[in-house]
């Protein structure tokens, strides 16, 4: 078997069998596929498609990649969330710490943002001194401790969709079905949590642009679900516009401070925030009830339950929680502009992937890989 054979029989419309799809996943991931190589096989699975056995093998092999992590010792139920991406999206920051804060042990690995889209990893890290760079012994006391831990993908887990996920966005191969849904699931399988609640997103600021898409894609990741054993809910949300009102890494978590406060909760963020949670706690076991559900979410934003749980997290890895008591301290943004309409009206639309790019302009998120990003957009003239 060699490379050049499995990439002219994809580039030529055929299917593929587990052996080549693992040949590639195994040969890519230790270096002995180069990266121009990935490229083309990448590309052509990108014009072509896959069948689903191929989206199968390839997400298996994936997830097999690296280091499969076992959380059992946190009970038979392990609840995990995870977005298709979009802009402004800071919904994990809010959600997970309530939902720690009712006793559901959260694991949550999260990604960087890349392109226009945000990432949590980058969000979480506006606060000084948050560490999300720790290994998997670590993580896991962290849940025996405080009940929750979020942090960045670690080198050993699905480290073949690190490596596609970054060759794609390079190549601009990453709005296709098949590509996102094994790289999400793989990471999904490789994290060990067994139920699984999809936010799926739609519109101008998501990968996939319509709904029909959406249900596609989502469609795909609960087969692999299915196959892999673990109980996948989705939940298709909106992207045609920035979640909330802010968008950048110090501003969002200014925003999921004051959510998690119970000061200021967005209505559009607050549906989601609510929707994704009602099902993550129903997947747990601790509810039947949707609306209960969202009604327990809710005490306990009003009891200070949930901005405590955030603050243990933030303090049991390193971060300063006197930005989080008085948000004052976060460093903004050198200039401010204040765009006044001269005369009245009604704001019809924002263009959710204009201001992620613009945002990304600024230098909130990458445009290449390697490129730093900067929480504050300070140095911007
Ligand atoms: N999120 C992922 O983890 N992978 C994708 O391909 C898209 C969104």
């Amino acid at each position: 078997m060699n490379i050049l054979d499995i990439i002219a029989k994809k580039r030529d419309k055929n299917v593929l069998s587990k052996e080549e799809i693992e040949f590639f996943i195994q040969g890519y991931t230790n270096g002995e596929i180069t990266d121009y190589q990935a490229s083309s096989l990448i590309m052509a699975i990108y014009i072509n498609g896959m069948t689903d056995e191929e989206l199968t093998y390839l997400t298996f092999s994936m997830a097999k990649s690296g280091e499969v992590i076992d959380l059992s010792e946190f009970g038979e139920t392990i609840v995990d969330k995870h977005s298709t991406g979009g802009v402004g999206d800071k919904v994990s920051i809010i959600l997970l710490p309530i939902i720690a804060s009712l006793g559901i042990p959260v694991a949550k690995m999260s990604g960087r943002g890349l392109g226009f889209t945000g990432g949590t990893v980058d969000k979480m890290e506006a606060i000084p001194g948050y560490n999300t760079n720790i290994d998997i012994t670590k993580f896991k006391e962290n849940i025996h401790k405080v009940g929750i831990s979020m942090i960045g993908q670690t080198k050993n887990l699905a480290p073949a969709d690190k490596k596609i996920y970054e060759l794609r966005d390079s190549i601009n191969c990453v709005d296709n079905i098949s590509l996102i849904a094994s790289s999400i699931m793989s990471k999904k399988i490789a994290l060990g949590s067994n139920k699984i609640v999809l936010e799926v997103t739609y519109g101008k600021g998501a990968f996939m642009k319509n709904i029909e898409d959406a249900k596609l894609l989502a469609n795909k990741m609960e087969k692999i679900g299915e196959l892999a054993n673990r109980e996948v809910k989705s939940i298709f949300t909106p992207m045609d516009e920035p979640i909330g009102y802010a968008v950048g890494n110090t501003l969002e978590i200014i925003e999921a401070i004051n959510f998690l406060k119970g000061k200021q909760m967005p209505e559009d963020l607050k549906n989601i925030v609510l929707e994704l949670g009602s099902y993550m706690i129903k997947l747990a076991g601790q509810g039947e009830n949707l609306e209960e559900n969202k009604q327990k979410m809710l005490d306990s934003i009003n009891q200070g339950l949930a901005y405590e749980k955030f603050k243990q997290m933030v303090q049991n890895q390193g971060g300063d929680i006197s930005y989080l008591e008085n948000t004052d301290k976060f460093e903004k943004a050198k200039y401010e502009l204040k765009v006044i309409s001269d005369k009245c009206g009604i704001i019809q639309e924002i263009n959710a992937k204009e201001i992620g790019e613009l945002a990304c302009f600024l230098g909130a998120g990458r445009v290449r890989k390697e490129d730093e990003i900067d929480k504050a957009v300070r140095n911007c003239t």
